[in-house]
């Protein structure tokens, strides 16, 4: 099956689509990666999706709904005419979208007991309708309706795509939020274990937009970061946070770590005079030691670390990371045969032909389900074209 994947994180940068061909059965997959494109969300859409995350109305947020199919379905179109093939030619999308919410920690509610939710927009019939292709979305829900925290999901395809048979390996995506797969040597799905490390760039991207009067969406390369100096109390009281106290099963988002946190930042970086070099200096230190600390809730038999996500350009995060993670080999993902920037978007592919295929692509023990579940809500394509056959 050539299977299209669409996602954006928590970062909001824009909508990453790869195209992959995938053959075989249960958790033996063959996988190629035939084309990847991003299409960066335009800076007022990107506001107004940061907006939305934080303070929408629901008038915002169902609006918002449709008009990312609209930008996720051109996306996909972009990336199909990339790879040099028409949309004919694709099998079958499965779409991340765009998560505005998420809510991992249970509320209760009686009588139903303990409930959570999350919220990706991006209408997948939408999808479905401009591109003609049968398009799988809404990947979390039913982990969260069986238990689980719906995240992260993505461990399965780094199990897919990187387990050893002699060694433990660990793969860390630096998305808007970071995460850690911890990937023991020739063992089973069940031994695996990941969760949420904490903010990444979210923070460094909501530093620069604030620093920068909103001119400036990242440290591009982490330059500025580089000209800085740590400010140890700082630092001290970042990782203080009580979410890295917390033992996983963990997820996080924009609730715990969006404008609140960057804004309480912004504060004491002012009372203690730092510039805005060191301000980011301390913060990708913050990052690195938060993932490098992470290691306390997994085995230390890791032989090799696989990095991912956008924030590997980020020079200075990266160089603390391998610091931090100090003598473990740090790689990244191109090393093993996928850009680091079109993971994310291969795995939304790897799960929708999974459950295409009927196999189930939680991971219990990673996300909290009671038990494996079939992941995502399925849109037909154009004229119920069977993509069986
Ligand atoms: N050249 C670069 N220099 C520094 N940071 C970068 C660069 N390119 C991407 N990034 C960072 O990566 C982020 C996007 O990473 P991504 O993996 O798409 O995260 P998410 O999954 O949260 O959307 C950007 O918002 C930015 O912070
Ligand atoms: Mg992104």
């Amino acid at each position: 099956m050539n299977v299209l994947g669409l996602m954006s994180g928590t970062s909001a940068d824009g909508v990453d689509a790869a195209v992959v061909e995938i053959h075989g059965t249960g958790h033996r997959l063959r996988t190629r990666l035939k084309g990847f494109a991003s299409s960066a969300y335009p800076s007022p859409l990107r506001d107004r999706v940061l907006r939305a995350a934080e303070s929408g109305t629901v008038a915002d947020i169902c609006h918002l709904h449709s008009l990312l199919g609209e930008f996720f379905a051109r996306a996909a179109l972009r990336a199909i005419k990339v790879t040099g093939l028409a949309p004919h030619q694709i099998d079958l999308i499965g779409s991340h979208g765009q998560t505005v919410h998420h809510r991992p920690r249970p509320v209760s509610e009686p009588p139903f007991g303990k409930i959570r939710s999350t919220l990706q927009l991006g209408n997948a019939a939408v999808i479905a309708e401009r591109t003609g292709i049968t398009t799988i979305s809404d990947f979390r829900s039913r982990d969260l309706a069986a238990g689980g925290e719906g995240a992260p999901l993505t461990p399965y395809v780094h199990w897919i795509q990187f387990r050893h048979r002699f060694r433990a390996r660990m793969v860390v995506n630096l998305g808007g939020i970071a995460n850690l797969t911890y990937l023991p040597a020739a063992r089973s799905l069940d031994k695996i274990q990941a969760f949420d490390t904490g903010p990444c760039n979210m923070l460094l991207d909501g530093l620069m937009t604030a620093l920068s009067n909103g001119t400036q969406h990242m440290d591009r390369g982490g330059r500025l970061a580089q000209r800085g100096r740590v400010h140890p109390k700082l630092l001290a009281h970042l990782l203080a946070h009580p979410f890295f106290a917390q033992s996983p099963p963990k997820s996080t988002g924009r609730e715990q770590f969006g404008q609140a946190f960057i804004q309480t930042i912004l504060r004491r970086a002012r009372r203690r005079s730092l510039t805005d070099a060191d301000l980011l200096a301390t913060c990708c230190r913050f990052i690195a030691i938060s993932i490098a600390e992470a290691r306390r809730w997994i085995p230390s038999d890791i032989h090799e670390v696989i990095l991912g996500g956008g924030g590997v350009f980020n020079g200075t995060l990266v160089a603390e990371l391998t610091q931090a993670l100090h003598p473990l080999p740090v790689q990244p993902m191109d090393q093993h045969g996928i850009p680091c920037k079109a993971f994310e978007a291969f795995a939304f592919a790897v799960l929708a032909y999974q459950t295409w295929h009927g196999v189930c692509a939680n991971i219990p023990a990673v996300t909290g389900a009671r038990h494996p579940v079939l992941l995502g809500n399925i849109v037909p394509g154009r004229g119920g074209r069977s993509v069986c056959s």
